[in-house]
């Protein structure tokens, strides 16, 4: 039997302990699977097994029959300690830690690689949706062109409310709350940093040098009012938190609220779901689609991963891999194309001398006026725009 250990028995720890301790996976993995520590600040008197609890993290990283960690603290520390510890260690490593990849994964994937295991991340990005494994090992054969992803389940569910139950932001984000979708404190989801560390992963991956989270421009959906929501509606579109990433002669990544058209498929994906359009070169586009997060969509795509490093015992998945950032890798947003959605309190006769022809939508708020440009660089947009726009929002090229 393959030993494994769990560090964090929160919901995503509690959920890979009781997926493994439901099947061993013997024929999957060509060996059973056992759990042998949890490891948890916390006491669990009442569990089952509760022998196997540990507070000792040497524990865990002392026993060479531990073959394979599972790191579901979350937080950056001490989970990168350990995960650090353990791979040096050479123990496997298999987490849904979006905070920890994105921040340290350039360091972690060269000490698995060193060490000859494996650092595994597919729950980091999709919870239980597969996207890792296909853009790196089953879309090898393409050049990847473009990301566009929907990353978020939590704000996800609050535009979806908004945009169909005409809800303010507010409201909706209380009513994400009630449902345990939202944090106490949601600045994670809604101002979309957890969608940028996802995104910066996807990034580094698909292109394969580390794109750093912090140089990802990332707007949030704070700003979204209902009135957006109706032009939006008017324009044949509808609002999603976007994470957006490709790679001309340089990458370029964001994530933004953008008007999606009604007839893309991004614009279907409600609620809680999460989905990723990945385009290749050869395969033209292909749409992800499934749960972004819970407990046992996660705990599944994370059991996955250990099944994938005790079916491989002893080697390393060449196929996650990235090399640092380089000088003058990522595109400025300044250079970024897009159409934008605009609102402001000039005359019409003012924006056609900027923008040439464009659509007007009103109707919604006296006294505004609302159009869409035609496409151009941000820095052009921002130079014409000057102060005349009240707000405005990024338009996605289906
Ligand atoms: N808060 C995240 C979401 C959880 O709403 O998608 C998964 O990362």
């Amino acid at each position: 039997m393959v030993k494994v250990a769990i560090m964090g028995y929160g919901t995503v720890g509690s959920g890979v302990y009781e997926i493994i301790k439901e099947n061993s996976f013997e024929k999957e993995a060509l060996n059973p699977i056992g759990v042998k520590y949890i490891l948890d600040i916390r006491d669990f008197p009442d569990h089952p097994e509760k022998e196997l609890f540990t507070k000792d993290f040497d524990d865990i990283l002392g026993d060479d029959e531990v073959y394979c960690v599972v790191e579901a603290m979350g937080g950056l520390h001490p989970a990168y300690e350990f995960t650090k510890s353990l791979l040096e260690k050479g123990k496997n490593v298999v987490t849904s830690n979006k905070e920890l990849v994105a921040t340290y994964g350039p360091e972690l994937l060269a000490i698995a690689k060193e060490k000859n295991v494996n650092y595994l991340f597919e729950a980091s990005v999709g919870g239980g949706i597969p996207i890792i494994k296909p853009m790196c090992s089953s879309l090898m054969s393409n050049k990847i062109e473009k990301i566009i992803g929907i990353l978020n389940g939590t704000t996800n569910f609050i535009l979806t409310e908004m945009i169909t139950k005409n809800k303010d932001f507010d409201d909706a984000l209380a009513d994400a709350q009630q449902k345990g979708y939202a944090e106490r404190n949601p600045a994670a989801d809604v101002e979309g940093h957890d969608a940028c560390r996802k995104l910066a992963i996807l990034s580094s991956l698909a292109w394969g040098n580390y794109v750093d989270y912090k140089d990802i421009v990332t707007e949030g959906i704070t700003e979204i009012t209902l009135d957006d929501v109706k032009y939006a509606e008017k324009f044949g579109y509808v609002i999603k938190l976007i994470g957006y990433a490709e790679k001309k002669d340089k990458v370029f990544a964001r994530v933004s609220p953008m008007l999606v058209s009604k007839s893309y498929p991004l614009s279907g994906v409600d609620d809680v779901f999460n989905a990723i359009v990945v385009k290749g070169n050869y395969l033209g586009t292909s749409m992800f689609y499934g749960r972004g997060a819970g407990k046992f969509p996660t705990a599944s795509a994370i059991v996955a991963d250990v099944i994938e490093s005790v079916r491989h015992l002893n080697a390393n998945k060449a196929y996650l891999e990235w090399k640092p950032s380089e000088e003058g890798y990522m595109l400025d947003i300044a250079d970024s194309v897009s159409s934008y959605f605009v609102r402001c309190d000039a005359k019409k006769e003012q924006i056609e001398e900027l923008f040439g022809k464009v659509s007007f939508a009103d109707g919604i708020k006296d006294g505004e006026l609302a159009f869409i440009t035609p496409k151009m660089t941000e820095g052009e947009f921002t130079q014409k725009i000057g102060d005349l726009a009240k707000s405005f929002i990024r338009v996605l090229e289906a």
